[in-house]
């Protein structure tokens, strides 16, 4: 695997990851970064010829009237279609229940929303875990267009909306509680209606694919060092550096909060990944246990965390014979996942914590002194963090096996599913017409 820190503020990772157990060694080098040409040139599907808006009435996803007000005052770009592409489900299960739709319908803006033409968006595991029904009783109703990150143009504005305006180029996650009645339509769509209070302007020197990748996780590892108490001086050790979370939380804890000391864990293929962004200390967990090394930091930051198919259930139970008894974990579904993510650091985690120290789990069990949080969207932490991505202390980390284009959101959700992604799963171009704009430029 090899990183590649660009000219641009981007961190990217290339190419296809090998498996865990790899001994294969990373190197760095510097390039730059040109998404638009390469996406175009790997994504044949996108065309004049394809149709675009379905003319035919919604066939799956139809959004709610109920929320609609302001489509009399709401001020809208003329280009606005009433119908779209989005990726949809309406029963929950693996990646096979996403449908793709060509005639869902354009939601409809709130007075405090915007609508967003949608440019790129990225995956987050809690997408898989919403669509395998982990979290039912409080998800929104059936069918769902997933997807919590988006950046894009802001091509309508309900008539409450104080800050932006039609042509915005910005960027969020869409749902201000991932779990808590996450939004029906997400960001799998060509178009996504979206509270002005969770957005940001897209900083100018990021495209709409570094963007896409921030907001979930760059809030989340925000909000998680914040909650932790972590300030200058303090140490952190990061379980999970390489993933989408962890990649920002390096980041985050040396340049934007003055961290004494990061360390970070991964696989032997990232932990050149781990140093580049920032890592003073870079621990390999497939050669060392972080537990039995002497440091013991301020925050441990535990983002570890998976929901895992049966299939690998007898994969943990090999390599971790201490795991808590699998009777507990029984709820099994009937598409065959588990109702728990089955491993994260646990009390592990717990043995490098200083005295008096915190420890943020992002998922799985809780030991103490260890606490649980979901993040809050808002785009207020985008704002605040915004100075540092222009000024390149702070870089979007992409997964090299992507950007996948928008009929490939299937392949992008599996690939997600492995556990295995180094930085943020980006699906672009999500807008066909964007891309057919630039490329007349
Ligand atoms: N509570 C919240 O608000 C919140 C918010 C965001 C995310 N989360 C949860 O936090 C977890 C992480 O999210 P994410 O987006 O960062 O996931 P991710 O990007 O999918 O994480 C993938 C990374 O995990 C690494 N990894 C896997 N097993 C590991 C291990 N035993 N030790 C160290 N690294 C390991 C992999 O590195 P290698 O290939 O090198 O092993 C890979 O780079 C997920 O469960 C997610 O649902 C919770």
């Amino acid at each position: 695997m090899e990183a590649l820190l660009s000219s641009s503020p981007t961190l990217r990772l290339r190419p296809p990851l090998p498996p865990p157990s790899s001994t294969s060694k990373p190197s760095l080098s510097i390039s730059t970064f040109t998404p638009l040409s390469t996406t175009t040139k790997t994504n044949p599907s996108f065309s004049r010829k394809s149709s675009h808006f379905n003319p035919r009435p919604c066939l799956r996803v139809c959004a709610s009237s109920s929320s609609r007000s302001t489509t009399e005052t709401a001020v809208e770009s003329s280009t606005v279609p009433s119908q779209m592409k989005a990726w949809t489900y309406d029963e929950y299960g693996g990646v096979d229940v996403l449908k793709f739709a060509s005639d869902a319908t354009v939601p409809d803006v709130n007075d405090d929303q915007v609508l967003v033409k949608v440019i790129a968006a990225a995956l987050n595991p809690v997408d898989g875990k919403r669509r395998i029904g982990k979290f039912q009783a409080t998800d929104s109703p059936l069918p769902t267009v997933p997807g919590y990150d988006v950046a894009g143009i802001v091509v309508k504005v309900g008539n409450q909306v104080k800050g932006l305006k039609v042509g915005d180029e910005v960027y969020g996650d869409v749902s201000e509680k991932a779990l808590d009645g996450p939004k029906q339509f997400g960001s799998l769509a060509e178009y996504t209606a979206v509270e002005e209070k969770l957005l940001a302007l897209k900083p100018k020197n990021i495209d709409f694919l570094q963007a896409a990748s921030l907001p979930l996780a760059i809030e989340t590892a925000y909000e998680g060092l914040e909650r932790a108490g972590f300030s200058k001086g303090k140490s952190i050790i990061i379980l999970n550096g390489s993933g989408g979370v962890g990649s920002l939380t390096i980041q985050l804890a040396k340049q934007v909060f003055g961290a004494s000391k990061v360390a970070a864990t991964s696989s032997t293929r990232n932990i050149e990944l781990l140093k580049s962004l920032g890592a003073d200390l870079a621990i390999d967990y497939t050669k060392e246990n972080f537990e039995e090394l002497p440091d013991k930091y301020d925050v441990v930051f535990d983002a570890i965390g998976k929901t895992m198919s049966l299939m690998e259930l007898d994969e943990v139970r090999a390599s971790w014979p201490e795991h808590p008894p699998l009777t507990k974990m029984n709820k099994v579904k009937k598409n065959g996942f588990l109702d728990v993510p089955i491993y994260g650091a646990g009390e592990k985690a717990g043995k490098v914590v200083k005295e008096g120290g915190s420890m943020v789990v992002l998922t799985g069990a809780v030991t103490p002194p260890g606490f649980r949080f979901v993040v809050t969207s808002t785009g207020s932490t985008l704002e605040k963090l915004n100075p540092y991505l222009e000024s390149g202390k702070v870089k979007p980390v992409i997964d090299p096996n992507g950007p996948f284009p928008f009929d490939k959101v299937k392949e992008a959700f599996s690939y997600l599913e492995t556990n295995r992604a180094a930085g943020k799963v980006v699906v672009y171009p999500v807008s066909e017409d964007y891309i057919l704009e630039k490329l007349a430029q």
